[in-house]
This record gives C-alpha cells, sequence and structure tokens, in this order.
C-alpha cells in the first residue's frame, strides 16, 4: 500500500516535470529560432509581464510549428485564449458594444458591396470593425477568403506582444478607432477642456494629483471592460418621445434608416437593431447608461452641472432632428414624385442611409447622406464631448448649409423634369 503509493507518487512528480520542461523547453525552442526571425517582436514579448510570468510563444501559438517551414502551422490565438487566464476580463468584454463591432460591420448591405481589402482584409471598414468575437461560420468565411489574421480583438487596445495595461489606460489607445469623418471622439476630447488637461497632466504642467478624465474614466469605469452609452452612435432610440413632432421627425429617420419601410411599418433590419444592440429599445435601457455617466461626472462636477450639461446634449439632438427629417422628406418627396429613380440596389423608392456612399447616386443623396452621417454625428457627439466648436462649426452650422441646398437642388431638379415634359 505505502510502497504503491510511493512509487505512484514519484511517477507523476517526474511526469510533472517532464511536461514543465517540454513546456518551458518549447517555449525556448520558438524564442531562439524567433530572435533572428523576428528580433524586435522577442524583444516585445521580454518586455510584457506574460514573459515575467512565463507565458511564452508556445502557450498562446500551439506547438505544432517548430520550424522554418512549418509556419503555417501556428495558430492564431483568438479571445478564448486570453479568456482561458483573463475570465473576467473576457466576461466583461462580451456584455459590452465592442463585442458587436464586427457583427454590425457585416449587417450592412453596403459591406458587402465594398472591395474584399478594406472588409475582411482589414484595411477600411473592416479595420477598426474588427472588435467583437466571431462566430464560427463568420471565421469560416474569413478562412475561405485566404484571411487569416485578425482572430483578436484583445489586441485593439493593449497592442502585442507587449499586452500593456498602460497602454491601454492612455486615451491615445481608443484614437485608432474613435477619430475622423463620423466618430471624431478623439479630436473632440483633444481640443476639449477635459482633454487638455490630460495632455497638461501628461507634460507635468499640471500637479499629479490635477482631475482630468479619459475617455477609460467615463467609458469603462472602474476598469470595466463593458461599454455602452445611452445614445449610441445613431442616436435614435425607443420609445418615441412624448413630443410629437419629434417623435414625427425620429420616425422619418428610421425610415431613411431602412428599419422601418416607407409607410411606417417595421422591417426586417429591426431584427438587426435588435441583434447587434444598435440603438436602446427602452426607456429603462437608456436610463440605465445615462445614470451610469451622472455617476462618473459626479466625481469631479456637481450633480445639477452634469445633468445640465447632459440634457444639453439630448436638446441638440432633437434641434438636428427637426432640420434632418426636414431634408430626408424633400428627397422621399422626389422619389415620390417620379423625379429620382429607385436606385437598383434599394429595396424602397426613399432614401437609404445604410447604403454609405453606394447611397442613390445622385449628388442630392450624398449630400444628405453626409448631413445624417457627418454633420448630425458632429453636432451632438460634440456636446457631449464639451467641444463647442465641433458642435457648431462641424456639426450645427453645415447641417443648416446641407438643408439649404437640398431644398435649392430639389426645385432645379422639379424645374428639369418639368422642361422635360414640356419638351415631350
Ligand atoms: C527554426 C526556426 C523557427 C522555430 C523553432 C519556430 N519558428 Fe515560428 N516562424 C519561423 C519562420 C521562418 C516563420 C515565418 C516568418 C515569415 O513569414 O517571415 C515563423 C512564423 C511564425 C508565426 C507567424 C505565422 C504566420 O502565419 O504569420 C508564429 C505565430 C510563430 N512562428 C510562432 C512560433 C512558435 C509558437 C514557435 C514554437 C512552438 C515557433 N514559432 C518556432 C521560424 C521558427
Ligand atoms: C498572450 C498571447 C501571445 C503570446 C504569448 C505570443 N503571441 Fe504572437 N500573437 C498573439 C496574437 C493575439 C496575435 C494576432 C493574431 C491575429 O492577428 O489573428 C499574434 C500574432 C503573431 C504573429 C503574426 C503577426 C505579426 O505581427 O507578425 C507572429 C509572427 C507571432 N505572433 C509570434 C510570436 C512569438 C515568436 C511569440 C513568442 C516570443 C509570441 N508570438 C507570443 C498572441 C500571442
Ligand atoms: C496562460 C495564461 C495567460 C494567457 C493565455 C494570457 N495571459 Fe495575459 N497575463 C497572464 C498573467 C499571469 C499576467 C500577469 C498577471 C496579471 O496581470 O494578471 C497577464 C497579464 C496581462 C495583462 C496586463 C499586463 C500589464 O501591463 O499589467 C494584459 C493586458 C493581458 N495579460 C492580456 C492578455 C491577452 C490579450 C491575452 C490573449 C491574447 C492573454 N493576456 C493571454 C496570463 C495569461
Ligand atoms: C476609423 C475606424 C472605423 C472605420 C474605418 C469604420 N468604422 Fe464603423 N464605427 C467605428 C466606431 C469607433 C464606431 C462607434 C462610434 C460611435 O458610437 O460614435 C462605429 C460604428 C459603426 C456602426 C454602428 C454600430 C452601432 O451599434 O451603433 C456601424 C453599423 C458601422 N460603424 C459600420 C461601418 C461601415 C459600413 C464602415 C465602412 C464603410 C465603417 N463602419 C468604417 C469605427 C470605424
Ligand atoms: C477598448 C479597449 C480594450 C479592449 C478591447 C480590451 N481591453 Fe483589456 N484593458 C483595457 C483597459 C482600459 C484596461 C485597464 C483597466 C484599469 O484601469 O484597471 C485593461 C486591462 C486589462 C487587463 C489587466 C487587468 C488588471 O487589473 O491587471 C487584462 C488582463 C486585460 N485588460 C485583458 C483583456 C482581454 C482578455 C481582452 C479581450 C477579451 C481585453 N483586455 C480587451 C482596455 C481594453
Ligand atoms: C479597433 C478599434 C477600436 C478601438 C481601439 C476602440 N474602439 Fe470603441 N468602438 C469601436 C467600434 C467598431 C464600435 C462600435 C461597435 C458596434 O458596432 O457596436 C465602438 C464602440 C464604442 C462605444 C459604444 C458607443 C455606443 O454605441 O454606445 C464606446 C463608449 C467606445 N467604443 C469607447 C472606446 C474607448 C473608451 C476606447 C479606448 C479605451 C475604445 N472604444 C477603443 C472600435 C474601437
Ligand atoms: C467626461 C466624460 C467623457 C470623456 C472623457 C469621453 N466621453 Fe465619450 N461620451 C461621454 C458622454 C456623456 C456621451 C454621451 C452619452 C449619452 O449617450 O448620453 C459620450 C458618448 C460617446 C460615444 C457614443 C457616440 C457619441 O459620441 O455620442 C462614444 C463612441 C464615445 N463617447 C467615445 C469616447 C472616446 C473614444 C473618448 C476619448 C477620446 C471619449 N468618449 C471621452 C462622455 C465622455
Ligand atoms: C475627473 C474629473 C472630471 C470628470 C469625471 C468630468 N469632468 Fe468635466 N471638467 C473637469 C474639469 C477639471 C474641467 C475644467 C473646469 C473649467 O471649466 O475650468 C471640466 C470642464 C467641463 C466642461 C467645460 C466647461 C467649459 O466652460 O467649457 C463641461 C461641459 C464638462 N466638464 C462636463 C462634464 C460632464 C457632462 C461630465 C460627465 C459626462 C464630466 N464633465 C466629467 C473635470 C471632470
Amino acid at each position: 500500500m505505502k510502497r504503491s503509493f510511493i512509487i505512484f507518487f514519484t511517477f507523476m512528480v517526474t511526469l510533472l516535470l517532464m511536461l514543465g520542461t517540454t513546456f518551458a523547453e518549447e517555449g525556448e525552442v520558438c524564442i531562439k529560432c524567433h530572435r533572428a526571425v523576428t528580433p524586435l517582436l522577442v524583444k516585445d514579448w521580454q518586455s510584457s509581464e506574460h514573459s515575467n510570468n512565463d507565458v511564452n510563444c508556445s502557450v498562446c501559438h500551439g506547438s505544432k510549428h517548430k520550424s522554418k517551414k512549418t509556419a503555417h502551422l501556428a495558430k492564431m490565438p483568438t479571445e478564448a485564449t486570453c479568456a482561458e487566464c483573463h475570465e473576467e476580463q473576457f466576461d466583461q468584454f462580451v456584455k459590452g458594444k465592442h463585442n458587436f463591432g464586427w457583427t454590425s460591420l457585416n449587417a450592412l448591405p453596403v459591406t458587402h458591396m465594398e472591395p474584399d481589402e478594406l472588409m475582411e482584409g482589414g484595411k477600411g471598414c473592416g479595420g477598426c470593425h474588427n472588435m467583437g468575437i466571431k462566430s464560427e461560420a463568420q471565421k469560416k468565411e474569413l478562412r475561405e477568403k485566404g484571411y487569416t489574421y485578425r482572430t483578436n480583438s484583445c489586441d485593439e487596445c493593449h497592442t502585442r506582444h507587449t499586452f500593456s495595461k498602460k497602454e491601454a489606460q492612455d486615451p491615445r489607445a481608443c484614437q485608432i478607432c474613435h477619430m475622423g469623418f463620423d466618430h471624431p471622439q478623439w479630436e473632440m476630447y483633444e481640443s476639449s477642456k477635459h482633454g487638455e488637461r490630460y495632455a497638461m497632466k501628461e507634460m507635468g504642467r499640471l500637479p499629479k494629483d490635477a482631475s482630468a478624465p479619459t475617455c477609460q474614466f467615463c467609458h469603462l469605469p472602474n476598469g470595466t471592460h463593458t461599454n455602452k452609452t445611452a445614445w449610441g452612435f445613431l442616436a435614435v432610440r425607443l420609445p418615441l418621445p412624448k413630443d410629437k413632432q419629434w417623435a414625427e421627425d425620429r420616425t422619418t429617420i428610421l425610415k431613411a434608416l431602412g428599419v422601418l419601410d416607407p409607410k411606417g411599418k417595421p422591417t426586417a433590419r429591426l431584427d438587426i437593431v435588435k441583434a447587434a444592440d444598435l440603438a436602446r429599445l427602452t426607456e429603462e435601457a437608456w436610463k440605465t447608461e445615462r445614470e451610469k455617466m451622472v455617476k462618473r461626472c459626479k466625481k469631479c462636477h456637481s450633480e445639477k452641472y452634469a445633468r445640465g450639461e447632459l440634457e444639453k446634449g439630448d436638446q441638440m439632438i432633437k434641434k438636428a432632428d427637426r432640420l434632418m427629417a426636414e431634408a430626408i422628406n424633400i428627397v422621399a418627396d422626389l422619389y415620390k414624385d417620379g423625379i429620382l429613380k429607385k436606385p437598383g440596389h434599394y429595396t424602397y423608392a426613399y432614401p437609404d442611409f445604410l447604403h454609405f456612399y453606394q447611397t442613390g447616386g445622385s449628388h442630392i443623396e450624398q449630400v444628405l447622406f453626409k448631413m445624417y452621417m457627418k454633420h448630425r454625428m458632429r453636432t451632438y457627439q460634440g456636446v457631449f464631448h464639451a467641444n463647442p466648436d465641433y458642435a457648431y462649426w462641424y456639426g450645427w452650422a453645415p447641417m443648416t448649409k446641407a438643408l439649404d441646398k437640398i431644398r435649392e437642388m430639389a426645385e432645379d431638379l422639379r424645374f428639369k423634369a418639368k422642361v422635360q415634359q414640356v419638351r415631350r
């Protein structure tokens, strides 16, 4: 009894030691060769917490590839690989909006009309929308098209192979994607008082303890990986507001998003909106996010101040929606009166924002699209991010100009149609 136990014990210890050595040795094999193949990548890894904790190459990439000829056997780690050791962060990420990046991109009609390089290849829309766990079907489609990288979202904020926490805590880690045409949050933040103070603090011109909120402070509170806002990107939500005009205007916008048909009946796109959480669909869902945000502001401002500032954002959405709906209706009437013809790729003879720049094909629709995607966005995003210039000069002012232009172009189009009719 005792003897057999000792034999068993010795056997187990030897086995564990052997396994341990193999594991470490395997790591050593990779590193030794990769010091020559990709020297600075290895240095990167060596400076990481992973290196300090023996999380070596083969832990993430497997050990099937051990020679120059077998590189194709190296496994590319998905989020599930990271979850093996970072379950908490993985679980938080799954519940947030970032987990929907790939799904929402693929749900849009425009995605399937654009070059693959810019989508699956990650050189355009797909570059930022790599965020989110891909389903087996999505991964299969990628592989079949020859796209074997971009299997991981976790390296978007703490880039490989340093995988640093400090990097992800810096607002510049968000800049990569939250910039530019339709969501210039970085530019707005950087030139707001909040961003200015952050920069001054970094340079040591403000004391170390000076308060300066980062994107992460407001949007990933207490180090969580779950992100979501009340209004979201599109700034439409349910239920419809009590204000009659605003309810009508939002309905018009929902029609142009193709969520409602021109008669106001829900379409299949509403299911996409639900599945990818594109908008908050109940009052409670909206309020939950709003209250979370107020709690953040309250760390530095009075509650009254914070609520007042956020309500100004809500009001600007309402005012922007008035201009937007008027513009949409002008273009929709051109379809109704047969002055604009329904493009082949449209379901309805009605403006369709979700075809992006493939929209309509007529200049008037391009102006309308830009008014929605660029200027309406900036109007409220600028207010929410405390940036007066974005809210006015890059937001509201160009919206009013776009509406003027649309009115003028519609008149011209109607006049031309009349002349043509007389000629016939
Ligand atoms: C004898 C040298 C050698 C050894 C040992 C080695 N590699 Fe490689 N590895 C290479 C070469 C060469 C490439 C191809 C580089 C290129 O495409 O420029 C490569 C590529 C890779 C790639 C990228 C594959 C791709 O599709 O881009 C990964 C990941 C990788 N190795 C991980 C590992 C891991 C993990 C180990 C240990 C289990 C390991 N390597 C051991 C030489 C080696
Ligand atoms: C903590 C996990 C992890 C460890 C440890 C790790 N990698 Fe990676 N590696 C990744 C991820 C994530 C990617 C990106 C996968 C993708 O794009 O699909 C990647 C991609 C790569 C690539 C291909 C992309 C490129 O930039 O060239 C190579 C080569 C590579 N790793 C080599 C190594 C080597 C060598 C080691 C050890 C020194 C190592 N990795 C350790 C997670 C890891
Ligand atoms: C085998 C376990 C293991 C795997 C797999 C793993 N990690 Fe880690 N990771 C660790 C350990 C251990 C640490 C250091 C202790 C800690 O911070 O939890 C760490 C630390 C980190 C940190 C904090 C670094 C810092 O600067 O403090 C980040 C970020 C991180 N890992 C991201 C990732 C990502 C992304 C992946 C997948 C590509 C991954 N890890 C895969 C074990 C792992
Ligand atoms: C520079 C990075 C980047 C590029 C390029 C990009 N996006 Fe986005 N996209 C984002 C970010 C960031 C958000 C979230 C913005 C926000 O909430 O204000 C977003 C939001 C979206 C949403 C809405 C998601 C939601 O839940 O509200 C859709 C749909 C979308 N993008 C589709 C596209 C399509 C289609 C393209 C290409 C024509 C594209 N994106 C190009 C970064 C990008
Ligand atoms: C949107 C950016 C972003 C993405 C994507 C992201 N992280 Fe993070 N991560 C952060 C931030 C910010 C922190 C620092 C949190 C804090 O201040 O405590 C962090 C911290 C971490 C840490 C260190 C935790 C600690 O307290 O030491 C780990 C581990 C980690 N992330 C893993 C992951 C994994 C796994 C994924 C993918 C499922 C992931 N992260 C995706 C932004 C991100
Ligand atoms: C690799 C690109 C990328 C990076 C880096 C990135 N994001 Fe995002 N972010 C996105 C995309 C894409 C979406 C839209 C996801 C969707 O389709 O639902 C998004 C959505 C969001 C939203 C949700 C808006 C809403 O609809 O409610 C917030 C908040 C956000 N990001 C904050 C951050 C912060 C803070 C950081 C930096 C710590 C960051 N993001 C880094 C791409 C990125
Ligand atoms: C002081 C807090 C604060 C900071 C700092 C901040 N945001 Fe925001 N952000 C907000 C508020 C408030 C909203 C609107 C919330 C709502 O819908 O009610 C918002 C909304 C967003 C949205 C959804 C679309 C929009 O713009 O309305 C995204 C995406 C976003 N922020 C990303 C970022 C990024 C990236 C940074 C850093 C470059 C950043 N935010 C900095 C408070 C902040
Ligand atoms: C970490 C602290 C901190 C947090 C959190 C914070 N702020 Fe601030 N905020 C400041 C400081 C400091 C200033 C600069 C004070 C001044 O105007 O002199 C400022 C300035 C502002 C300004 C600019 C006022 C002006 O005169 O231009 C607005 C608006 C604002 N904050 C709104 C908000 C809102 C809304 C939230 C929550 C979404 C918020 N802040 C969260 C610290 C913070």
